[in-house]
């Protein structure tokens, strides 16, 4: 009898991490249901408690926890926390999502490989925060947005897929926020997709597809 792959069951079980809109968490878990995306997302973490994603979670019934980072004493209890609630939920792959917290270096380690995100920029340009203003302001013509898996250094793990757009002369922050969030719509999944039919590994810092360096401009 033939085995089924993850894909054909899809038994990957993806764990969505926000901190506010969910606008690619509901691509996600649209694409997930209509079957795009091999996988299930098996619950959803904020650490805002008013995050919107949270009702596109419940919506979809899917289980959310909130890890709320004001009703911790520091840092370390926060960490702690949000620590074993990833690892409650057994993720084979743990995806950010507009999740604004830094985490931990030692989470980041447990989970490497195994965990992406998406950053709205073309990395390494522009890593941190208020991207698209600042490639406004340094006269960028060309801006978009990158999925990396995750390391400890900040907005640095390796890259995995990148969408470009242009960036027009009558731009604001917000107009180019807007175009940059399309290709987000279009890379995740993608990448996600690679991710669970288990076509992607990394081999000294570079991710490959199929056993072969990627393209990332893909
Ligand atoms: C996206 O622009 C993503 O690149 C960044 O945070 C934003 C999240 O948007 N990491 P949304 O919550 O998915 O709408």
């Amino acid at each position: 009898m033939q085995s089924l792959s993850k894909s054909q069951t899809n038994n990957c079980h993806l764990l969505v991490l926000i901190s506010g809109s969910g606008t690619n968490l509901q691509v996600i878990i649209d694409q997930c249901k209509n079957g795009t995306i091999p996988a299930q997302v098996c619950g959803v973490i904020s650490d805002e408690p008013q995050a919107k994603g949270l009702q596109r979670a419940k919506n979809a019934r899917i289980q959310t926890t909130v890890v709320d980072y004001h009703c911790f004493d520091d840092r370390q209890s926060f960490d702690h926390r949000l620590g074993q609630e990833i690892d409650c939920y057994r993720p084979d792959l743990v995806v950010l999502a507009g999740f604004m917290r830094i985490l931990d270096a030692e989470l980041v380690e447990r989970y490497y490989g195994r965990m992406l995100n998406i950053h709205p920029s073309l990395l390494p340009n522009y890593q941190g925060l208020n991207t698209h203003a600042r490639a406004i302001a340094g006269r960028a013509t060309e801006h978009g947005a990158s999925v990396h898996f995750v390391t400890p250094e900040l907005d640095a793990g390796p890259i995995v897929i990148q969408g470009r757009v242009p960036v027009l002369p009558s731009d604001t922050p917000e107009s180019l926020a807007q175009r940059v969030h399309q290709e987000e719509y279009r890379i995740y999944p993608r990448a996600i997709t690679w991710f669970a039919q288990g076509r992607l590994s990394i081999q000294a810092d570079r991710v490959l597809l199929d056993g072969r360096p990627i393209d990332i401009c893909a």
